[in-house]
């Protein structure tokens, strides 16, 4: 089990519809840790109302990352599955806490952090997914760094636009329609100084549009970095197989590393199934096929070095013979 930190709710902001505004202070008034721009929370949702089991989810950091007094976030109620909604559970428990209720969250990580190196931030954000990039404009004006941010809502529904305007100026532009968003994107992507990197967050849709412009404009891959909401915008991924403790398991196309785990057997300790809490790691042999990571909790050191994963959503990569197999230990 990770570290916890206990957090009491300090204020809730309903001023934008569907979102809920939460600042969370440490239980005694302290100080709470500085965490890198575009970070996230992970809050420890409880079972109830709906939800069987205990899960996590993990929500951006938008307010100031240095010696922060509380850590805020913004949290979009979710409709239910069965309504059509998305899988994001946990949001009307968030919606329900009041002022004075404790929660209990792993400190905040980063894996959507500014490229220091670039000598631009050019930040592309939709809905709800303005959160990181609220976070890192902060920084950029903290620091005097060149940045200028887009954001796509629908009208009434955007969320912390004053502070947008107030904290970034004309470095803002703010949009209403997809339409207008492709066009001012294919002038803005095509006029980059070099050096210049591209976040953005928002819908899987929304962000395929954008990472599709870029390509199309001859924007490397390295240059263009994404925030994703967790285990609903990731694909099925391909076939692989794992060798653990003698036995040799088949993962299929659309079936986790941890539920072909759990399915022969094998007990992984896991909570939020979304990559972001980190209780499934699971370490990688030598000789391993590459890892597919996609979770939202290994720093880049540690995907590098490409010893353990996230058996709730991270893959093995397929050769050009489309053979995939990693060795692990539980
Ligand atoms: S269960 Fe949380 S990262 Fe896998």
């Amino acid at each position: 089990m990770n570290a916890r930190i206990e957090l009491v709710v300090a204020t809730v902001d309903d001023a934008v519809p569907g979102i809920r505004s939460l600042a969370l202070a440490h239980p005694d008034g302290d100080r709470l840790p500085s965490f890198t721009p575009g970070s996230h929370l992970v809050l420890d949702v409880p079972a109830g109302e709906g939800r069987p089991r205990r899960a996590a989810n993990a929500y951006s950091l938008t307010g100031e990352s240095s010696d922060p007094r509380h850590y805020t976030i913004s949290v979009l109620r979710c409709a239910p599955a069965a309504e059509g909604g998305s899988a994001c559970g946990g949001s009307a428990w968030v919606h329900g806490l009041t002022v004075g209720d404790r929660v209990t969250a792993t400190p905040p990580r980063s894996a959507f952090a500014p490229i220091h190196l670039a000598t631009r931030h050019l930040l592309v954000g939709a809905g709800i997914g303005i959160t990181p990039l609220l976070s890192h404009l902060r920084s950029h004006v903290r620091w005097g760094r060149d940045a200028e941010l887009v954001y796509l809502f629908r009208d009434g529904h955007g969320a912390h636009v004053d502070e947008l305007k107030e904290l970034g100026g004309d470095r803002v532009t703010f949009l209403a329609d997809r339409a207008g968003l492709a066009e001012d994107l294919a002038v803005r992507l095509a006029d980059q100084p070099l050096g210049t990197h591209l976040y953005t967050c928002g819908p899987a849709g929304f962000m395929d549009a954008v990472v599709d412009l870029a390509t199309e404009l001859g924007w490397p891959s390295s240059r263009v970095h994404l925030e994703p909401f967790g285990v609903a915008a990731l694909d099925p991924g391909d076939p692989f197989t794992v060798g653990v403790a003698g036995q040799v398991l088949e993962v299929p196309s659309g079936t986790s590393l941890l539920e072909a785990l759990e399915d022969a057997g094998h007990v992984v300790p896991n909570l939020c199934r979304q990559g972001v809490c980190g209780e499934c790691r699971v370490d990688v042999a030598p000789g391993s096929s590459p890892v597919l990571h996609r979770d939202l909790f290994l720093d880049e050191e540690t995907r590098g070095a490409g010893d353990c994963l996230m058996a709730c959503v991270s893959r093995a990569v397929p050769a050009a013979d489309g053979r995939a197999h990693l060795e692990v230990t539980l």
